[in-house]
């Protein structure tokens, strides 16, 4: 099997976050998908080990900062290398409340999402939730993962889904 296969899947890159006892986290996720338009339903596969797996499970509600090409990756790396056990990662990268749920402020659109189900796979969660809100922020282009790895060159953990050992 040639696991580079994967590499032709296309996915964007986001922030969730969440709030929990009144503090806000996440992580970067590339797995969002819309699952159908009406209602509006999408999917988010988390890593079981993840400090926002044990919040979403907890509050049942996360936005999605949808980054754009001109978003400052240092989110991305902040978000997906540093763990909310650990670090307060909304007090190093700016961001607004939507729906009480914080939206990275440079993001070019936003999803605010209510958790319906999930379905468990040995190391993660596909978390299913109804979109109730969501905006259009800027008019940057939307970063792509393939942007991402390309010409930003960044990389992805272990706990993303789509890691492949180089
Ligand atoms: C580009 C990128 C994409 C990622 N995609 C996912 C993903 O879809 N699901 C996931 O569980 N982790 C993903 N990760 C890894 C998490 O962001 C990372 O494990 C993070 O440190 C978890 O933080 P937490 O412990 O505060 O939840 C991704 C990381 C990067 C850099």
């Amino acid at each position: 099997m040639n696991n580079n296969v994967f590499r032709n899947l296309s996915y964007g890159v986001y922030i969730v976050g969440c709030c929990v006892d009144g503090k806000y986290t996440g992580c970067t996720v590339n797995s969002i998908m819309q699952i159908t338009s009406s209602p509006a339903t999408i999917a988010l596969s988390v890593n079981h080990g993840n400090y926002t797996h044990e919040c979403l499970e907890k509050t049942k509600e996360f936005s999605v900062s949808i980054l754009s090409e001109h978003s400052n990756p240092l989110a991305i790396g902040t978000f997906g290398f540093r763990s909310g056990r650990d670090c307060e990662k909304f007090e190093i990268i700016p961001y607004e409340l939507k729906n009480n749920l914080p939206v990275v402020k440079d993001a070019c659109a936003y999803l605010i999402c209510k958790i319906t189900g999930q379905v468990e796979t040995s190391t993660h969660t596909l978390f299913i939730a109804d979109v109730i809100d969501g905006d259009i922020l800027s008019t940057h282009q939307p970063m792509t993962y393939t942007y991402y790895h390309n010409v930003i060159k960044g990389k992805s953990p272990k706990t993303a889904p789509t890691y492949i050992e180089e």
